[in-house]
């Protein structure tokens, strides 16, 4: 296969991390590297026989490229997107694909217009996890009933520990107007990506956030949300960057027993009848559901998480395949995080698909009322994300 032709767009902690997967790859050519910060610029594309560029539309312009791979801060992620798709340039965007629902709602919109032009082109998601073994396996068994009827879900995912000074390595982290939100916007959104491709979207949300409550931040850094869905089933996201040990662990429940995925390890606890029936038809009060309990073993993964999703772009450019996830999908998992915040903001149930306007509005309020000024974080080391995926 001819490589793609592809620049990257920000050279942090992740661009950096995915040019170094780039230069590796046998099925992309990479051909330009761009990060407004020239010191970063040369610090990372001096290691490379690459053009380099600190400005991104001049990039698209000038460098004759394919494909970019967006890895700014994430209020930048709606205008890069829209400005290559425009130039019918294939995106692989970061997570989140945008900050609020009416961003990525004008992404949308942008791709659809420039297919009409480029049909073939392609606007993928960097929703690595949806690539694990684990999480494959999961959704094969939900897809196919296994769980029967879905009554709960519960994630508790607090192992996203961060330290102050992560916080402190970059101006645009955790504040409203550079990042857009806390733990929901930046390490969330795997797990609430993972949870509406797995189980879809509820129809209400209520959230409960605790506001810089362990960091000196303005986002939030503590979060229960809860989710209910058309058919019943009710779900519950706990999280936190502030817990260490942390735990993550996802249970689901339905009629047929309960799919427990703890870290590494899958279990279920395979009812023996639907607990439903059983229920309805016992002739005893305190019964319990017989049960046998099923280790779910899956293949180590392999080849990097991140180059899977990036080399599966590059192939889907070349051959028509799919991609591990559609960059407008991400609106779900955008939308669950603007949920739980404006349920907190306004003490209220929040119906979806959300209010994008009243959302807006409410961010535009916060951003407004941010007393935080950081100081320059031009010179801040890329740290090694090996240990935060
Ligand atoms: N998929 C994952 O597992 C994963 C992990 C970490 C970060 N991310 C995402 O990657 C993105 C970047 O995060 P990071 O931790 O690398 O941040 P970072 O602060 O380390 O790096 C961002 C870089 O972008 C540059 N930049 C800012 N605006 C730019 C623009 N308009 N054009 C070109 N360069 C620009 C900055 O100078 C900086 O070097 C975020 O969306 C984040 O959520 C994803």
């Amino acid at each position: 296969m001819k490589p793609v032709r592809t620049g990257i767009i920000g050279l942090g902690n992740m661009g950096s991390s995915h040019a170094r997967d780039c230069n590796e790859s046998e099925v992309i050519e990479m051909a330009a590297l761009c990060d407004v910060n020239p010191d970063k610029l040369d610090e990372i594309a001096s290691q490379y026989d690459v053009q380099r560029y600190t400005d991104a539309n001049e990039m698209m312009e000038k460098a004759n490229l394919e494909a970019v791979i967006i890895a700014t801060p994430h209020y930048d992620h709606t205008p890069l997107s829209i400005s290559a798709l425009g130039r019918g340039i294939h995106v692989m965007c970061e997570k989140p694909v945008g900050v609020h629902v009416n961003d990525v709602g004008k992404m949308i919109d942008a791709y659809e217009k420039a297919k009409k032009s480029h049909p073939d082109l392609k606007f993928g998601a960097m929703f690595q996890q949806r690539t694990m073994n684990s999480w494959r396996k999961i959704k094969e068994m939900i897809d196919g009933g296994l769980l029967g009827r879905m009554v709960r879900a519960t994630w508790i995912v607090t192992s996203w520990f961060r330290t102050q000074y992560y916080y402190d390595t970059g101006s645009w982290r955790a504040t409203w107007g550079g990042e857009g939100g806390g733990v929901l916007l930046n390490q969330c959104p795997h797990n609430l990506d993972l949870y509406q491709w797995l189980l879809g979207m509820p129809e209400r949300v209520n959230g409960f956030a605790s506001i810089g409550k362990y960091h000196d931040i303005e986002v939030e850094d503590e979060v229960t949300g809860v989710f209910h869905h058309a058919n019943g089933m009710v779900g519950h996201l706990i999280t936190t960057t502030a817990e260490s040990p942390g735990t993550n662990r996802l249970e689901l429940v339905g009629e047929n027993g309960r799919l427990i995925i703890d870290g590494n390890s899958i279990t279920f606890d395979r009812n023996e009848q639907s607990m439903f029936e059983y229920s309805n038809t016992a002739e005893q009060g305190f019964g319990r559901v017989s049960y046998i309990t099923e280790t779910i073993e899956v293949p180590a993964d392999e080849g990097g998480l991140h180059r899977t999703v990036t080399e599966t772009f590059a192939r889907s450019i070349r051959e028509g395949s799919s991609l591990v996830a559609e960059a407008p999908e991400g609106i779900g998992s955008v939308a669950l995080a603007n949920a739980i915040l404006m349920s907190h903001f306004t003490g209220k149930t929040v119906d979806l698909p959300l209010d994008g306007d009243a959302y807006e509005g409410l961010l535009q309020d916060l951003i407004s009322k941010s007393t935080i000024r950081k100081g320059d974080a031009a010179n801040a080391k890329n740290l090694d994300l090996s240990d935060s995926f």
